[in-house]
């Protein structure tokens, strides 16, 4: 699979479907349509191996919706930070939260810069809505996203 990680401000990386690539697969696993022949071929392998491995993506990506559905609703917050987005699909934070309390705001964090070409989540049909979706799926990403201090890992923020 590739390796796309660029360095922030960097230009996004031409969009290589001859590899496949991890969040495509995640995608294709996940019945999402930004995936290409050789993103579901090594899907396939996989699932061959381990055939739990779309229940446990859609599992994952139903536990995001429940949580964000419980974090608007009974919890009442309205700032989100996503991290880790992977490529969109049904049921994004925004779209979630939004749906509950559409003053919702939603910053979208992924270190793969393959996210930078493909499809934005955020959808012009909603240019008024009190979020700023700031996300590194949108078509300008830079101007859009806040002055963060660091970089998310794993372990925490670096800077
Ligand atoms: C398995 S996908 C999950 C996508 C989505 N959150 C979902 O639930 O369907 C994991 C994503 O996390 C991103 N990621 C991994 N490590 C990261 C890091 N340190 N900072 C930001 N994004 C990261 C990967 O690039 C990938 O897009």
């Amino acid at each position: 699979m590739t390796d796309s990680s660029s360095a922030p401000g960097q230009n996004p990386p031409m969009l290589d479907i001859s590899v496949p690539h991890s969040a495509r697969v995640w995608n294709y696993w996940l019945g999402g349509k930004d995936n290409y022949p050789v993103d579901r071929e090594i899907g396939d392998q996989v699932m061959a191996m381990f055939p739990d491995i779309t229940r446990l993506a859609r599992a994952d990506r139903a536990f995001l919706g429940r949580a964000v559905r419980y974090l608007a609703g009974e919890a009442g917050i309205r700032q989100f930070l996503d991290v880790g987005t992977g490529l969109p699909t049904a049921d994004n934070t925004h779209q979630v939260a939004q749906a509950i309390a559409p003053e919702s705001r939603i910053v979208y964090v992924d270190n793969d810069p393959l996210v930078l070409v493909q499809p934005a989540p955020c959808s012009p049909a909603r240019p008024r809505a009190p979020a700023t979706i700031s996300t590194p799926t949108c078509a300008t990403p830079a101007r859009s996203w806040p002055k963060l201090p660091g970089r998310w890992t794993s372990a925490g923020l670096s800077r």
